[in-house]
């Protein structure tokens, strides 16, 4: 099924990487890799799974997560709603009434889930992130100093959407550390079978199926699968609902996670982009996936 799925989606060479952040663009544009995990650890895959790249925004569902682990479902709703923003991932964006950004999985939401992480100092924080989307993975992922160097030195908007959220007190820390932890996590490195084990342990209610250990509790990996049901996709959020039907989150590096929960995970890589940052390849297979296997459920 695969291997089917793999053949009809991989002729669609349209699109073209991200090279907004300019170390993104020196990927193979053709590269093309699919994993589906099972929650009880069995890995399928086809084509590049194995090819480093960075993670960019399927980050956010993992430090939103970590957030609500270090702060509670109340204290980051104190910061973060979970409304559908309906908007582009780098939207200027805030709720008129309490200032917060409605969208935890656009940047402005995700820079101030950023903020809530616990630690002693910058690299402490950092390091928790890391170690949390190891779990998530079962394995040690390391950060792609090329690509962070590359965004570090471009991001000037997401500075401007910290300082922002600075300004109206939703970030209550330093921004620059916030923005920096944002930049750094968002350059993490892993291949499509990471993420297909990332989505998987979402889908074993926080349990990595390979590794068996907890990363997350059981009623937080809920709350984030909800806020992928409806924010994951960004503007194309309610058309991915209409038709695949999974919860998901998308990244400028080419990934695309989908996840039926209690069942699997599913991973795509394919650095191709449409206008809306979402892998060409990634929704097309998802969509196929989906239909092939009877997954859609929301
Ligand atoms: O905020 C940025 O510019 C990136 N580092 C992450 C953006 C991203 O992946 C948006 N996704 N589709």
């Amino acid at each position: 099924m695969l291997d089917e799925v793999y053949a009809v989606c991989r002729d669609d060479t349209s699109g073209a990487p991200a090279d907004y952040i300019p170390e993104l663009a020196a990927v193979a544009p053709d590269s093309f890799g699919l994993c589906l995990a099972t929650a009880d650890g069995l890995v399928y895959q086809v084509g590049d799974t194995d090819i480093g790249f960075t993670i960019q925004s399927i980050s956010k569902p993992f430090t939103y997560a970590l957030a609500l682990a270090d702060r509670g479902l109340d204290g980051v709703a104190a910061h973060i709603d979970v409304e559908p923003s309906g908007e582009p991932f780098n939207e200027i964006s805030l709720e008129p009434d309490s200032q917060r950004p409605s969208n935890p999985m656009i940047n402005s939401g995700a820079i101030t889930a950023a903020s809530l992480i616990d630690g002693r100092d910058a690299a402490d924080r950092f390091e928790r992130v890391r170690r949390c989307y190891s779990r998530f993975a079962g394995r040690e992922l390391t950060m792609n100093e090329a690509v962070y160097e590359s965004e570090a030195r471009t991001g000037y908007r997401n500075r401007a959407i910290g300082y922002m959220l600075r300004s109206v007190g939703i970030i209550d820390v330093d921004p620059d550390d916030a923005v920096d932890r944002y930049f750094r996590q968002c350059s993490i490195e892993i291949t499509c079978a990471d993420l297909a084990v990332m989505a998987a342990t979402l889908a074993d209610n926080g349990i990595n199926p390979r590794t068996h250990e907890r990363a997350l509790s059981t009623s937080l990996t809920e709350r984030v699968l909800s806020v992928m049901t409806t924010c994951g996709m960004y503007n194309a959020a309610g058309d991915w609902v209409t038709t695949v039907g999974l919860p998901a989150k998308s990244g400028v590096g080419g990934g695309i996670i989908a996840v039926l929960p209690g069942q699997l995970g599913i991973s795509v890589y394919s650095p191709r982009l449409d206008g809306q940052g979402n892998s060409v390849r990634g929704v097309a297979a998802c969509r196929e996936l989906s239909r092939r296997l009877e997954l859609h459920f929301c």
